[in-house]
């Protein structure tokens, strides 16, 4: 065990800090919020906190934005409410990183301000220019990537918004102002850095031009009325074709590289986590990044025994692979730009069972998990319902580009705007049955909707009081991961491979052997283990079971309950 890093045996929690907890009355989340909520994150049993973007920021996209990165937004509190947070949340033994946004600032960060005043500032070539568009990239938010400006009459390019120019890093000084950021927030005693859309930093030097026939409103509009297999697949391929030019250039791994350097000279075992899948990014498994999130996980409409089996094969694979060390995998099935995973792998009938199913899930494979604040107490998606309410840019700038570009109906619109918008899952976080979910007083308004669904039991404070709700369970699974060396750093091997409607594999550490079943069909299910070198003759003692289950005995035929979810611990005899 005292081989393994905090971060590989750490539960991970992120917090939206916009709409994790409101603390002033403002209807914003802040640090003050914060700091009152972490007993309750220490009860849950996390063990590490992902804070999105505290800096300040105009809010084109919702803190990606950022004007300054060696501050606090005025809205979240101020530097001394940060050093408080930290320091509550140390004192708790919970780890805290950062988001740290490499690849663009905001327009109104003075690096910006100063590079577009002229042409011969000292900044004059800290971001990426040109004297007329040179080719017909897009934005992935909105529209064309090459945005005008009359002091330099120039254009500069943008991966994300307009509002969000990318940075120049083939221009040393702009590492060293970035690496400067990051040293400030390390000195200050954080545990390190979810690195934003990383594989974005660097462009195709061709500056190739993508060759699909439509622009980024059009593929958008595309994509939403494609139904038939073919039209689907043409639609993947556009989406890859458009951007394939604008990101995955091999020069990230040296500044992976350089940015590893920089947190091995702390002490503390500082991590970095890439927003990426690409294992490459883990270098030789010592010399770039810790961790990358396995999104391939994610990416499926429904999780299938079969799905997640492929998957822990191929990404545990890869990561064995490396060539000085082992690397470590990242799991999580939600986050801020994704549907919650209560709606998204819900099949509306079973909804409750399946998020249980999907939390055991994720925190019984192997690698560190990731969970996204609320989901432990069930959170839904909340569509908006009119274009006023709608927050994320995105999301306003489609409405309008499909209502003024292609006539589509406003109220067609709107639905489209409703299910595409990030809005949908950054509804503010439901502590009670109070007006406004307890997120902010009963007076204030908060910054996005609270769902109304908090009045139907749907928050912290109904659900703790009720044992055998999603919140308690949550807190007993997390307890039973903490106490298991099996589950938090034992190989996977999986068991029964080709079973089509349950998941069973064990988890095996040097001390302890765990074996997990999880039943991923709506029917009781029974199976032989009598075969399976790894469990058979032996006694199992039950660690959990979302069934009513007394012991954990291991019949031949071994019978499951629907959706339930068995872990054992695996008796050497
Ligand atoms: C990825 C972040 O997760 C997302 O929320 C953001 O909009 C983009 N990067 C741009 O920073």
């Amino acid at each position: 065990m005292s081989n393994f890093k905090w971060w590989q045996t750490a539960v991970f929690y992120q917090i939206y800090p916009r709409s994790f907890a409101d603390g002033n009355g403002d209807g914003i989340g802040d640090f003050k919020g914060i700091t009152e909520k972490l007993d309750y994150l220490s009860s849950l049993g996390v063990d590490a906190l992902w804070l999105s973007p505290h800096f300040p920021s105009p809010n084109w996209d919702c803190g990606y934005d950022i004007s300054d990165y060696c501050n606090v937004a005025a809205e979240y509190g101020t530097m001394q409410d940060f050093n408080h947070f930290l320091f509550e949340a140390h004192k708790r033994n919970m780890r805290v990183i950062l988001d740290l946004v490499l690849n663009h600032t905001s327009d109104e960060h003075a690096w910006f301000k100063e590079s577009k005043s002229s042409h011969d500032n000292p900044k004059a070539d800290w971001y990426v220019w040109a004297d007329t568009p040179p080719n017909n990239w897009q934005s992935c938010f909105d529209g064309d990537a090459w945005t005008y400006v009359p002091e330099r009459n120039q254009y500069y390019y943008h991966y994300f918004m307009k509002q969000q120019p990318d940075l120049n890093w083939h221009n040393p000084e702009v590492k060293q102002a970035m690496w400067d950021a990051a040293r400030f927030w390390l000195d200050l005693g954080v545990d390190g850095f979810r690195l934003d859309a990383i594989g974005t930093i660097y462009e195709d030097p061709k500056l190739t031009p993508h060759n699909v026939p439509m622009n980024l409103a059009e593929l958008r509009r595309f994509s939403e009325l494609a139904k038939t297999p073919k039209e689907i697949k043409l639609k993947d391929k556009y989406w890859y074709d458009m951007f394939k030019n604008q990101w995955g250039q091999p020069a990230v791994h040296d500044l992976m590289k350089e940015l590893r350097a920089i947190l091995d000279e702390y002490d503390g075992d500082r991590v970095l986590i890439g927003e990426d899948d690409n294992i490459s990014f883990m270098g030789n498994g010592a010399d770039e990044l810790h961790l990358v999130f396995n999104f391939p996980l994610m990416r499926a409409d429904r999780l299938t025994p079969d799905h997640v089996r492929k998957n822990q094969k191929e990404r545990l694979a890869q990561l064995d692979a490396l060539k000085k060390e082992r690397g470590w995998g990242c799991n999580t099935l939600g986050n801020h730009d994704s549907s919650r995973l209560y709606t998204r792998y819900g099949n509306k009938l079973h909804d409750t069972e399946l998020a249980r199913l999907h939390a055991a899930l994720v925190l019984t494979l192997k690698g560190t998990p990731f969970l996204y604040n609320g989901e432990e107490i069930g959170m839904t998606d909340y569509m908006l319902t009119d274009i006023s309410q709608v927050k994320d840019t995105m999301g306003s700038w489609y409405y309008h580009a499909i209502v003024t570009e292609m006539g589509v109906h406003p109220e067609e619109a709107m639905l489209r705007t409703a299910e595409m918008t990030r809005d949908k899952n950054r509804t503010p976080m439901q502590w009670s049955n109070n007006p406004n979910g307890g997120f902010s007083p009963p007076l204030a308004t908060p910054w996005l909707p609270v769902n109304p669904n908090y009045k139907n039991g749907i928050n912290v404070l109904d659900l703790e009081k009720n044992p055998s709700s999603l919140l308690n369970y949550y807190k007993h699974l997390l307890h039973v991961r903490r106490s298991s060396v099996a589950l938090q750093t034992g190989e996977y091997i999986p068991l029964q491979t080709t079973a089509k409607e349950y998941l069973a594999f064990v988890r095996q550490a040097a001390e302890q052997t765990v074996l997990v079943i999880l039943n991923f069909s709506e029917h009781p299910l029974e199976m032989d283990f009598t075969r399976s070198k790894e469990i058979k003759k032996r006694n199992l003692h039950l660690l959990f079971s979302s069934a009513e289950r007394r012991g954990g005995e291991l019949t031949s035929p071994f019978k499951i309950a629907p959706y339930e979810v068995f872990i054992a611990k695996v008796i050497h005899e």
